[in-house]
């Protein structure tokens, strides 16, 4: 299908949901009674996220915001309230109709929080060629959009030519746990349902990574739909563009304190827990953003750990029989690849089939924050227990 039709087909698909208010889309756990104080019913009955990146505790006063699709605006005008009257919040949407609320909404929005002006701006764009000056932006959020957008490559270069050095997203999005087959890329009614779009965690993460970001990792994830037999989810995430040439005064080493016991990064450089490895300026940079800066020990001279060390983690699995029921976990940054205590090796984006010891070593609080887990099976699995050999082979 010509990328141009998928547009225009998304495009009204928006325009008639705006101008009907009909329910679409996927959950979200957005805080509605906060957002009702402010914001009109107008735009909250036309929220089709399938997040909250905006809420999530990652936005600071004075930044300026971008939200790419952003409908009748909900996710601005959360932004809004929290970048105060000093910072800037720019919207960007291709469809008419969501635009003409958004923007009829912004002066009550501001006059709800007591601000002076609107610090909302709704501008008509394409994701793909956003009208943002480049380094601008400190802060990147989209939610349940770049699914919908034909050249996601191209997003994902916009997005790293509008962020400022320094700057990061978070965005919310659908992803699938493997390729869409082309009967329904080629389904032009299953763009708009946020289906035919979805890529993959592995292409999603690898597209953010070929354009220049660095750190992707999951923030959040919940399962959505199984349609034939595929997997769609929602995730959020946030990953960074790092200054060039910037430091971190006194940390010249790192030492990986688990619960990994080994991490290979996004530039190829391996960590082993509890040994101390050098750090360049920028690997020094990224590894001090979260979620890294909790899984490592940062020093000016080598620091070696050793298992009787309080900063040492590691989660070892149950020695109890397994049961296999149909799960996968999907490893979700911010690393390339890890290893567990129990020989799994996890590649981001990968599903990989585990039994139930394995799901409650990654449900432990260092583990889970990082994985997706979803279940595969289709019918009624039976409780049969296996008992692993010593080299743990078998789970
Ligand atoms: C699923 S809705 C989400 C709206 C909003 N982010 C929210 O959470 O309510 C998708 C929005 O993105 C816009 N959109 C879809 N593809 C786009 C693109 N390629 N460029 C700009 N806007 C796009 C649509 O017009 C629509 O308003």
């Amino acid at each position: 299908m010509p990328i141009d039709e998928i547009t225009q087909k998304v495009s009204d698909r928006y325009a008639k949901a705006a101008s009907t208010g009909e329910q679409m889309c996927c959950p979200t756990s957005y805080d509605m009674a906060n957002l009702k104080s402010f914001i009109p019913e107008e735009v909250l009955k036309i929220s089709y996220g399938c997040g909250t990146p905006a809420g999530l505790n990652t936005v600071s006063a004075g930044e300026t915001v971008l939200d790419i699709g952003s409908g009748g605006g909900i996710d601005c005008f959360e932004a809004s309230r929290l970048v105060g009257p000093t910072g800037q919040v720019i919207g960007i949407d291709m469809t008419d109709t969501m635009l003409a609320i958004a923007r009829k909404n912004a002066p009550i929005v501001a006059a709800n929080l007591g601000y002076p002006i609107s610090n909302v701006e709704f501008r008509k764009g394409i994701a793909d060629a956003m009208p943002v000056a480049d380094n601008t932006i400190d802060l990147i959020i989209s939610n349940c959009v770049i699914n919908l957008a034909p050249d996601k490559r191209k997003v994902f270069c916009e997005m790293f030519r509008v962020a400022k050095p320094g700057g990061r997203f978070t965005i919310s999005d659908i992803v699938a746990d493997q390729p869409v087959p082309q009967y329904l890329v080629h389904d032009s009614e299953k763009w708009g349902d946020c289906l035919s779009g979805a890529l993959t965690l592995t292409d999603y993460m690898a597209g953010m990574i070929d354009a220049g970001f660095v750190g992707i990792h999951l923030v959040k994830s919940s399962p959505w739909r199984r349609i034939d037999g595929i997997h769609f989810f929602s995730v959020t995430l946030t990953g960074y563009k790092l200054p060039a040439n910037a430091s971190v005064p006194g940390v010249r080493y790192a030492t990986l304190r688990g619960p990994f016991s080994r991490v290979t990064d996004e530039r190829g450089t391996t960590y082993t827990r509890g040994i101390p490895e050098a750090l360049t300026p920028n690997s020094a940079l990224l590894l001090s953003q979260p979620p890294f800066a909790s899984l490592f020990v940062f020093s000016q001279e080598p620091t070696t750990l050793v298992q009787t060390d309080s900063r040492w983690s590691a989660v070892l699995p149950e020695q109890t029989p397994c049961v296999w029921k149909g799960d996968y976990a999907l490893f979700a940054g911010p690393f390339l690849e890890v290893h567990d205590d129990d020989q799994h090796r996890f590649r981001r984006g990968e599903p990989l089939e585990i039994c139930s010891k394995t799901l409650r070593v990654l449900e432990t609080t260092g583990y889970a924050p990082h994985f997706a887990v979803l279940n595969r099976a289709s019918q009624p699995v039976g409780d049969n227990a296996v008992n692993c050999t010593p080299n743990g082979s078998c789970c």
